[in-house]
């Protein structure tokens, strides 16, 4: 079994008196040699450092050194100097500090994501518990915003949505609908008001179009 909790720090269901709620499989592992769990995480999303390309497994040994020796050979790995600093990211008070911090904001992100969906009549079907995106429901926006796909092509009319597209898992403090599929948009998690007034004016110009009709 390979658990990705390169997502793990982002619960938002924290409801005891601690600061914040951390679940790993890692504490379920008995033996690590023997039991058939590898865990994978990395400082891309549980500590926001993306560009340092830095990720660990845990796991057997041998299957530790077959990946490192398939990094070796791929891309020659992760650099040294970065790997030594990202030690110090992994110490577990300066770990538990970062994970206190993200749930606090991107709670509020969530909640200030959430509620702006809801003014504008997007639907939420299940609000997110964890991460940083929401998968919102289109189906009660005026054709053609609709549709994943057609929403996606309407914002890159007005380039909201490839500038904000990019950025979205670099820094996520962006909302970015991205990922369309069906009615149902991805949206990361965040505050910037360009992408709600770029959906509420697409939305009023359609409603016209469609009252006119
Ligand atoms: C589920 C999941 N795991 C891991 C990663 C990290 O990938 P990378 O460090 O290559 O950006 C991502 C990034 O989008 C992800 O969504």
């Amino acid at each position: 079994m390979i658990l990705d909790e390169f997502y793990s720090h982002y619960i938002y269901t924290n409801s005891t008196d601690a600061p914040c709620k951390l679940v790993s499989a890692a504490a379920f592992v008995e033996d690590v040699e023997t039991d058939p769990v590898i865990v994978v995480d990395g400082l891309t999303k549980n500590w926001r450092y993306p560009g340092w390309r830095i990720s660990w497994i845990l796991g057997p040994k041998s299957v530790v050194e077959t990946v490192a020796s398939a990094g070796s050979f791929l891309d020659g790995g992760a650099n040294h100097p970065f790997q030594k600093e990202a030690l110090l990211l992994l110490d577990p008070s300066i770990a538990l500090q970062e994970t206190i911090a993200i749930q606090k904001h991107f709670a509020e992100k969530r909640q200030y994501t959430l509620d702006r969906l809801k003014e504008m009549g997007i639907g939420v079907d299940a609000e997110p518990e964890g991460t940083f995106y929401v998968w919102a429901n289109l189906s009660n926006l005026p054709p053609p915003l609709n549709n994943g796909m057609s929403f996606f092509k309407e914002g890159l009319k007005e380039k909201v949505i490839t500038v904000l597209a990019y950025s979205s898992t670099s820094i996520p403090t962006t909302a970015a609908p991205m990922r369309a599929t069906r009615t149902i948009v991805e949206l990361a998690l965040g505050g910037d008001e360009e992408a709600y007034h770029w959906i509420k004016r697409r939305r009023a110009r359609y409603s016209k179009v469609q009252l006119a009709s």
